[in-house]
């Protein structure tokens, strides 16, 4: 059986619901299921209606002409000519109310070290900061990279390149050097931001030495702007004289005041790196207005957001989650924020229920990866602290499995809290399959239905109706990508064009007899690793550059924790030797090019690989070979033989 029969077959199993609780319901922004009923049909039946509505709760600098523009589809165009900006509507736009005092951030170092910061706080760092990019050059439409463990300062980044128009592009600080480079050099960064170091396990990462290998071959960036974090030890950072500045000092005595520059509605809010298919990752592009109204909307329906909430997403920023709900999001809503610098293990195994109970927490947004791992350190962790301040949980990044659902709903939320299972993309900006938690019943497993505004199906290869099948998005919404940085037509080709004005985000689903969504895996060569997506064309490419590779085919099979795991099947250059010191010297290959979330689990060394007679990797192929299933259909094999002798070596092995 193969693992999306097996998937469907569970999923088919699985026929618990769990209806909103009443109390929760009651003081719901969407109380009841007529009500989502009533609201998504007004999106569906007006969506320029609805949309504009939504827009209108906030603050725009010049009104739009047209909520959307479809006549150059796909390029579609929301709210044209409205001016805002999103760091004011971040900030500024609390600063005249009592929510002016109220804690936008509440973060914790790993060590234990805590800062709040107030809206108008937050606002005079934001402002400071951006005059200081003014400083440096930095002004609409400059690109800046920004390199940075989770601190305070990466928010007040993002937000004060926004003020400006300035577009950043946040990268995780788990990736490498090479990684850093070509994200640098694909948008032509003139900055970068990034510290001195971060802490992970008690351990310092030392993020500016692994910014000075990067961007060595970097002509475009013409300054780096350094957060003091790491002490400066064990690791000293050199500063280059007249490029290099100490955020500390560059800020000192910088004036508080920056106006927000009105921004075009589409004008380029960031860009984001994200694994596909072939090749290197792509720049996805989102823009001002259109997003702005998605993940202030999304954020506030979806969790519910109340005045004395105190919000977690424990997603890195580094990915779209943390953009999106963990700065724009919340902000837009005026929501307090927790962010947390480390390792969910360190000192020990109950740091994230303590924090819980110490910051009150009341909403909580988790990955499933993470929810596993939770699972498996056992209860006694959760069960030492007070989670009594939780009302609602939630979970992205890969489908839930019921088992460790039910365990989340149960240890962690007592079985009072709902479960927001949040299907989506960095492509799609925000949230677009979930339940809305005041009025969805759940089933554990299941994103369930879509978000005001979206229009999903599940369609065949052919685009007909179908039970199992590819999941669709009939139509645009505000939040979705606007493109792919430099590659129009790989935006057009990748998303659009599997059929006719409807959006392909590559996902296999099934939609059950009540509508529900179940979604089934990736269907391309995307691998979703801990929650973080890879794509097996770039590992491959990464691994033939290894002087001693001569083909490689990567594939990810089950992982118990990490959902899936990445196997590779290797063939060796003449006279390389098959060793255990060189797997091990090629998985650090990959920590090395890529970074260390995306190190393989194995690696298989093949005289050679399953090939088509046309000479492309049969990866179905060995996807059969490492979950030991019978062989699929072998026939279009240049070589047969290849297939069995491989077989066996994995078995071997
Ligand atoms: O396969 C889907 C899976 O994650 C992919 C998107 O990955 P990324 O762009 O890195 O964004 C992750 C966070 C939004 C999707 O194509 N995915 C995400 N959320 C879910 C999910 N699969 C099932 N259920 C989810 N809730």
């Amino acid at each position: 059986m193969d693992q999306r029969t097996k998937k469907i077959e569970t999923v088919l199993a699985e026929d618990r619901q769990f209806h909103p609780p009443e109390a929760f319901s009651r003081q719901a922004h969407i109380p009841s299921m007529e009500e989502y009923a009533k609201l998504y049909k007004k999106s569906i039946h007006n969506p320029v209606s609805f949309w504009e509505s939504v827009a209108n709760e906030l603050v725009w600098f010049q009104k739009w002409d047209k909520a959307l523009e479809e006549s150059e589809a796909p390029f579609y165009k929301w709210f044209v000519n409205g001016k805002t900006n999103i760091s004011y509507n971040c900030l500024d736009r609390h600063l005249d109310s009592a929510l002016r005092n109220k804690a936008a951030i509440i973060w914790e170092g790993e060590a234990g070290d805590q800062r709040t910061l107030t809206y108008s706080q937050l606002h005079k760092q934001v402002c400071r900061f951006a005059n200081v990019l003014k400083k440096l050059g930095i002004g609409r439409g400059d690109r800046v990279a920004i390199y940075l463990p989770m601190v305070p300062e990466l928010v007040i980044s993002t937000l004060a390149c926004a003020r400006l128009g300035a577009v950043h592009s946040v990268i995780f600080a788990g990736f490498s050097a090479e990684a850093i480079r070509d994200r640098v050099l694909d948008c032509e960064a003139k900055l970068v931001i990034t510290a001195d170091g971060g802490w992970r396990r008690g351990n310092i990462l030392p993020l500016k030495n692994i910014v000075d290998e990067a961007i060595q071959d970097c002509a475009c960036v013409k300054h780096i702007i350094v957060v003091k974090r790491g002490e400066n030890d064990p690791f000293p950072c050199h500063m280059k004289e007249g490029r290099d500045y100490w955020y500390h000092d560059i800020i000192d005595g910088v004036s508080a005041e920056c106006a927000a520059v009105p921004m075009d509605s589409e004008a380029m809010l960031f860009l984001l790196y994200t694994s596909g298919t072939t090749g290197k990752p792509k720049g996805i592009i989102h823009t001002t207005g259109g997003y702005m109204v998605y993940t202030y909307i999304t954020a506030k329906y979806v969790f519910d957001l109340k005045p004395q909430d105190v919000y977690w997403c424990t997603a890195d920023i580094g990915w779209v989650t943390g953009h999106s709900y963990t700065v724009y999001g919340p902000l837009t809503n005026a929501a307090t924020v927790l962010i947390y610098e480390g390792a969910p293990n360190w000192p020990d195994k109950g740091r994230f229920w303590k924090m819980v109970e110490e910051h009150a927490v009341t909403i909580f947004y988790t990955a499933p990866t993470a929810i596993r791992s939770f699972m498996k350190w056992g209860d006694e962790w959760p069960n030492k602290y007070n989670l009594s301040s939780l009302r609602l949980l939630g979970t992205v990044g890969e489908s839930i499995n019921p088992e460790a659902w039910i365990w989340y709903h149960q240890t962690i939320g007592k079985g009072r809290c709902p479960i927001v299972d949040t299907w989506w993309q960095t492509e799609t900006g925000g949230i677009m399959l979930t339940p809305l938690p005041g009025a969805t019943s759940t089933k554990p497993g299941s994103a369930t239905l879509p978000f005001f505004g979206i229009e999903a199906a599940v369609l065949s290869e052919e685009g007909k109706e179908a039970e199992a099948g590819i999941l669709a998005i009939c139509r645009p919404w505000p939040g979705m990508l606007r493109g792919i940085y430099g590659d129009s037509q790989r935006y057009k080709q990748t998303y659009w064009s599997k059929w006719p004005g409807k959006y392909f985000p590559g996902d296999g689903a099934k939609k059950d007899k009540d509508g529900y969504y179940w979604i089934l895996g990736r269907i391309d060569d995307v691998v979703n690793i801990a929650g973080h997506r890879i794509g097996t064309a770039e590992l491959e490419s990464v691994f033939v550059e290894h002087e001693s590779v001569a083909e490689a085919g990567v594939i990810g099979i089950d992982h118990e924790i990490k959902g899936q795991c990445l196997v590779c099947f290797i063939s060796l250059k003449e006279g390389r030797q098959a060793t255990e010191s060189l797997a091990e010297e090629l998985k650090e290959w990959i920590a090395k090019k890529i970074g260390r979330f995306a190190m393989p689990e194995k690696i298989i060394f093949a005289a050679d690989l399953p090939k088509t007679r046309s000479g492309k990797i049969m990866r179905r192929l060995l996807r059969d070979i490492a979950s030991g299933r019978a062989l699929g259909n072998v026939t279009t094999l240049a070589d047969a033989n290849v297939v069995e002798q491989l077989k066996k070596k994995y078995e071997e092995d």
